[in-house]
């Protein structure tokens, strides 16, 4: 949808980011900026700033940028018509509606017929599941300690053993082969038609807000594939959705479990436990951790206390933390699974174990720990690399040495000589961000480095945004077309412009580069250069002077390079001269 300017400012600057931004994160002030705990990366000190003059926020850690319109958009993982459908209400500004296009009408068409039929399908296994005189499906789910309230409150069914009975019920309902097809709940061939499920317990998947999207569907006892799951179809992204989710997001507690299976989720429900849902099978994907982070900033891994759930957990780990979750792993042992562990020691024991879950790190280290015999004094000075390589990937430096200090105490490690390998091995290795354990700690992708010249120019920008009144200093000697730099021109052709009308509002030109997430924080941060603080005026003075210095003689050298003829390039001699003349004073 396109939203006039006008409109969009108005919903920005009727939204103070003080206030929006304080309802997520816990602000103090200090001097005419707010700083807090970041919430888009993990930190122990406060590098996430909110400045009302500029209306912008910025993390002097991640980097992270934006106005309050991104910053929602980040947060909440909101696309930008919901970040400013929210910002509008909360205002009390009422946004038009609009025409959608005919293919959009179309696709919402069928996104919305499909879900019609897996209602419809979900309310038949239902109701199969009540009719089979056998009750093979509810004996089964009775069997594996479910009640009659779980078995309603999760929609379990029955697909019976009949080969194509849904979808005679689908036909007869009305809907035609062609929007069949799409479900993935029936497989249409020249020789007639199927039901993909077939004599299986029904599990019904659910989006957040409790609409079927797909289904599992479990054989009664052995047989293969034990779980049979719908396709992915245009309503069932299975990286984008969780099992049991739509109940777990309004729990009160402040963390959610995740665990593997269907079974799992349900028997942690009928405990209490109604914070947990499940990945279904697949690796936890990013689209799945921004989702629950919509909901939460703490997850409880309780995979399979199998080799493969420990896989996966390793797995999980690093793409929790990385949306800005902490995370912790509880210990099923003896038992299997969520499941098995409550039929066998109960809810209370459970809640114990959620109680005594190991953080994400110290998970990892004894992974990595279990891999190496201490008996062996090579292997075990292996170990002490391995764990000081992880101890790198702390950027804090009191993270680090806590960290530190409690892995040493629990492997025995004489700290002193683990701080000294953990200088060795940053100095190896380079300091990088989190790691997978067991993979060599890799090289980040290092970024370009910064060209001294665009850090002059972004410099140049902040202190206009901090301290407008220097615009008419230099506004005869430097001019956009002076910033080399392809974006920092294109904003100061922005931040001239409303110099110059007197009407100075970084956060609304960030607006301009809302849909490209990249560009926007890197927007954010050329407003946000680190200015060094306490100079003296005479000092500040001469930082301002020399930066203009630095930026106005870049642009004329690459001019004279590109210069085409004798008259423009004795134009630009003649302004190189002059600069040696230049003197700028703050009074
Ligand atoms: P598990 O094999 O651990 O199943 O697979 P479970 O949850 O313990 O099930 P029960 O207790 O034996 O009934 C975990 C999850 O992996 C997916 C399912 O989502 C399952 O819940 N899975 C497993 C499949 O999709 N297909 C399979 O064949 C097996
Ligand atoms: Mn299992």
């Amino acid at each position: 949808m396109y939203y006039p300017e006008e409109l969009v400012e108005e919903v920005r600057t009727r939204n103070d980011i003080v206030d929006v931004v304080g309802q997520y994160v816990r602000l103090t002030k200090r001097g005419s900026t707010y700083f807090g705990l970041c919430p888009f990366h993990n930190e122990k000190t406060g590098s996430f700033s909110v400045t009302p003059g500029k209306q912008m926020y910025y993390c002097f850690g991640c980097h992270a940028g934006g106005n309050v319109i991104t910053f929602l958009m980040e947060y909440e993982n909101y696309t930008f018509p919901e970040a400013l459908k929210v910002l509008a209400e909360r205002a009390g500004i009422v946004l038009p509606q609009r025409e959608a296009t005919k293919e959009e009408r179309r696709e919402a068409d069928l996104r919305s017929r499909l879900l019609e039929i897996n209602k419809e399908a979900g309310k038949y296994f239902y109701y199969q599941m009540r009719r089979d005189r056998e009750q093979k499906a509810y004996r089964y789910l009775t069997g594996r300690g479910l009640s009659d309230e779980t078995i309603r409150r999760f929609g379990l069914g029955f697909s019976n053993p009949y080969e194509n009975d849904l979808y005679l019920y689908l036909r007869k309902k009305g809907y035609h082969d062609d929007i069949l097809k799409e479900t993935g709940l029936v497989k249409i061939e020249e020789r007639g038609a199927h039901d993909k499920f077939w004599n299986r317990v029904m599990f019904p998947i659910m989006d957040v807000n409790s609409r079927i999207i797909g289904f599992g569907g479990r054989v009664m006892g052995q047989g293969e594939p034990k779980y049979l799951n719908s396709p992915e179809t245009r309503i069932f992204d299975k990286g984008r959705n969780l099992y049991g989710l739509n109940v777990a997001r309004s729990s009160r507690e402040p963390n959610i479990l995740i665990c593997e299976g269907y079974m799992d989720t349900i028997a942690l429900h009928q405990a209490g436990f109604t914070n947990a849902a499940a990945c279904l099978g697949t690796a936890m994907t990013q689209g799945q951790a921004s989702l629950l982070k919509r909901y939460t900033s703490q997850i409880i891994l309780t995979y399979d206390s199998d080799a493969a759930g420990t896989k996966a957990a390793l797995r999980a780990i690093p793409i929790l933390k990385e949306a800005g979750m902490t995370v912790k792993v509880l210990n099923l042992k003896p038992y299997k699974d969520p499941d098995e562990f409550i039929k066998n020691l109960g809810a209370d024991a459970f809640r114990e174990r959620i109680g005594e879950a190991t953080g994400s790190f110290q998970f990892e280290i004894a992974q990595i720990y279990a891999r190496y015999d201490m008996k062996d004094p090579e292997s075990k000075t292996d170990f002490h690399r391995a764990v000081a390589g992880r101890l790198c990937g702390f950027s804090s430096e009191l993270e680090r040495s806590n960290y530190m200090e409690s892995v040493c105490e629990e492997y025995h490690i004489p700290l002193t000589s683990m701080k000294q390998m953990v200088i060795e091995e940053a100095r190896r290795t380079g300091v990088s961000g989190s790691q997978t354990p067991g993979v060599r700690p890799v090289r980040e992708k290092k970024k370009e480095k910064e060209s001294p010249i665009r850090i002059s120019q972004k410099l140049l920008l902040t202190w206009l945004i901090e301290s407008p009144e220097l615009y008419h200093k230099i506004a005869e000697i430097i001019t956009p077309k002076d910033f080399t730099d392809e974006l920092c021109s294109r904003v100061a052709g922005m931040v001239w412009e409303q110099l110059e009308s007197g009407l100075l509002n970084p956060a609304g030109i960030v607006n301009y580069f809302i849909n490209d997430a990249d560009e926007y924080k890197e927007v954010a941060a050329l407003f946000n250069t680190k200015l060094r603080g306490g100079m003296t005026k005479e000092e500040q003075e001469k930082a301002f002077a020399e930066t203009v210095l630095r930026v106005k003689k870049h642009s004329l050298d690459e001019a004279g390079r590109r210069a085409a003829d004798v008259e423009s390039l004795q134009e630009i001699i003649k302004q190189q001269a002059a600069l040696k003349d230049l003197h700028i004073s703050f009074d």
